[in-house]
């Protein structure tokens, strides 16, 4: 059992190392320092893309880190579009997956400890280069905490229903 700072418990989780990593065209001249950056410290990266030239359409990529994740190749994902959102609104189309897209660090912490997200999701033109950075790192180093898996376990009944 582990403990967070406030003495509760949370769930233990094998150390994060394998990554699938998902761009669109907007995140082109970021893409490498990324990548670099998470080498550096000793993640695995699967690339999926978007390595063409000219624009592309950002759901392509959700979908394939997305199917990363659920085939277990990948212990999380990290999705780069113009805002984040685009690629958070398509990788929670797939059902078992949970992606965040998150705006500062403490979201960025929150998605994992709160709301088992196994996806990040960023913004190349809204945030830096720095910030997408320790973003991603400070996701990846914090874990889920039991006390929310009640509410995590809803969303899984909520994936259930197919229509009304
Ligand atoms: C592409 O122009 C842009 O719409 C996309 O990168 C993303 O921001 C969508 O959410």
């Amino acid at each position: 059992m582990c403990y967070n700072n406030e003495g509760e418990s949370i769930v233990f989780m094998h150390k994060v190392r394998r990554l699938a990593f998902g761009t669109d065209h907007t995140a082109i001249k970021i893409r490498d320092k990324v990548k670099n950056y998470l080498q550096k410290r000793e993640y695995e990266i699967e690339d999926f893309g978007f390595y063409g030239s000219g624009s592309c359409d950002y759901p392509d990529f959700a979908l394939k880190v997305a199917k990363a994740i659920l085939t277990k190749r990948a212990d999380r994902g990290i999705l780069i579009c113009g805002t984040g959102i685009g690629m958070s609104v398509a990788a929670n189309k797939i059902k078992g997956v949970i992606a965040a897209t998150c705006w500062d660090e403490n979201t960025a912490r929150l998605v994992a400890q709160h709301n088992a997200a196994d996806i990040i999701c960023l913004g190349s033109r809204t945030t830096t280069l720095n910030g997408i950075c320790r973003r991603i790192e400070i996701f990846l180093e914090s874990q889920f905490e039991e006390r929310h898996s009640q509410r995590i376990k809803k969303i899984k009944e909520i994936e259930k229903i197919v229509q009304y």
